[in-house]
């Protein structure tokens, strides 16, 4: 059997959640981490035999045969990255979001329709048994609307808070449950949000994303959905999910489980698997066999999310509706 040979750039929180499930895998060798500092990237590297460290994207490509790379790294690190693994064609897994505003991932989506490339992006809880087990269900079911939130505390980490180098809550988070919509439900047409700043803009002088938003939206369909999402909750206390209102039922899911409720029964469908280990198998099975099937989130479908949240910031800073072209 083939050694899948990977290489990971950036050496925080989601590079280290990837690094121990790949090196787990039967047959999946982390090889190369690329960070900010040489430094930074041998240290990481250190954890996994035979791993070496880079401090500059090029050099670990030129160095290395690498069978895929995953990008793990804020939005605002997204773009010549992604450009550069598509001329190599060198097969890659990307965190969400795609980028911080729509441009990059608007050059990259276009690269990738003239040079298809196998993709994959973080979008975790596509993989997770309850969303399986709802979206087959749904095919008997007419969805009326949908209310949805993304509700906690605001991630410590630094880039976070900072609105040209996250894109704001929208983008990096509550972008989970627009996607989760988007793969239920349908494309959207139409969305309006807003957003206001109610506590920690008066916490710290570098906090310059909004702390509440609401945003409405449209779907080709006619479902009708709202989603709300909050950073300003203390450390521990959140609320993350989705009600949908049907013809027969209505069903909440959250992140531990999904509940469906009609005039008669309750049923509660939990999840056993862990996400993260079913979206990593996809993508590597995918490098093997070079057929992107298996793979929930591939890049170009990732982009059309992406698009909703450029909208949602293009509502806020226009205050009006904004129409998505189809
Ligand atoms: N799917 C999920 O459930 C999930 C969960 C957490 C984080 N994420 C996503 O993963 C991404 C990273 O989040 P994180 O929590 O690991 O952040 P983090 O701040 O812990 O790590 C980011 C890393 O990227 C490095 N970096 C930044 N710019 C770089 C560049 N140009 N080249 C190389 N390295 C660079 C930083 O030095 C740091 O090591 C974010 O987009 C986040 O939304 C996804």
């Amino acid at each position: 059997m083939m050694t899948v040979k990977i290489g990971i750039v950036g050496t925080g929180n989601f590079s280290q959640k990837h690094a121990e499930i790949l090196t787990a895998m039967e047959g999946v060798m982390v090889v190369a981490v690329c960070g900010t500092s040489q430094q930074k990237a041998e240290r990481f590297a250190e954890q996994f035999d035979g791993a070496k460290g880079y401090e500059n994207f090029e050099t670990m490509l030129d160095k290395q045969a690498l069978d895929g790379v995953y990008l793990c790294v804020p939005p605002m690190a997204h773009g010549e990255m992604e450009l550069e693994l598509i001329k190599r064609r060198i097969p890659f897994f990307v965190e969400k979001p795609l980028g911080v505003t729509i441009d990059k991932p608007e050059e990259i989506f276009a690269a990738l329709t003239r040079q298809p490339l196998v993709t994959a992006v973080g979008y975790h809880f596509r993989y997770r048994e309850s969303i399986q087990y709802l979206k087959d269900i749904l095919k008997d079911h007419t969805v009326g609307m949908v209310t949805g939130q993304w509700m906690g505390a605001m991630p410590g980490v630094s880039w976070w808070r900072n609105q040209a180098l996250s894109g704001g809550q929208f983008n990096e988070q509550t972008t989970h449950i627009v996607d989760l919509m988007r793969y239920l439900i349908g494309e959207v047409v139409e969305v309006q949000a807003y957003v206001g700043n109610r506590v920690m803009a008066n916490q710290a002088d570098d906090v310059t994303v909004a702390d509440v938003g609401t945003l409405n939206i449209q779907f080709a369909s006619g479902v009708v959905a709202n989603v709300t999402n909050t950073c300003i909750l203390p450390e521990g206390l959140d609320a993350v999910g989705f009600t949908m209102y049907t013809d027969q039922a209505i069903i909440r899911w959250t992140p531990d489980e999904l509940i469906i409720e009609t005039a008669k029964e309750k049923q509660i469908i939990p999840d056993t698997l862990d996400a993260y280990w079913l979206e990593d198998e996809a993508f590597i099975a995918a490098i093997t066999s070079g057929e992107d099937q298996q793979v929930l989130s591939t890049y170009s479908d990732a982009f059309q999310t992406q698009r909703i949240t450029d909208a949602v910031q293009s509502s806020v800073e226009k205050k009006a509706p904004i129409k998505l072209k189809s």
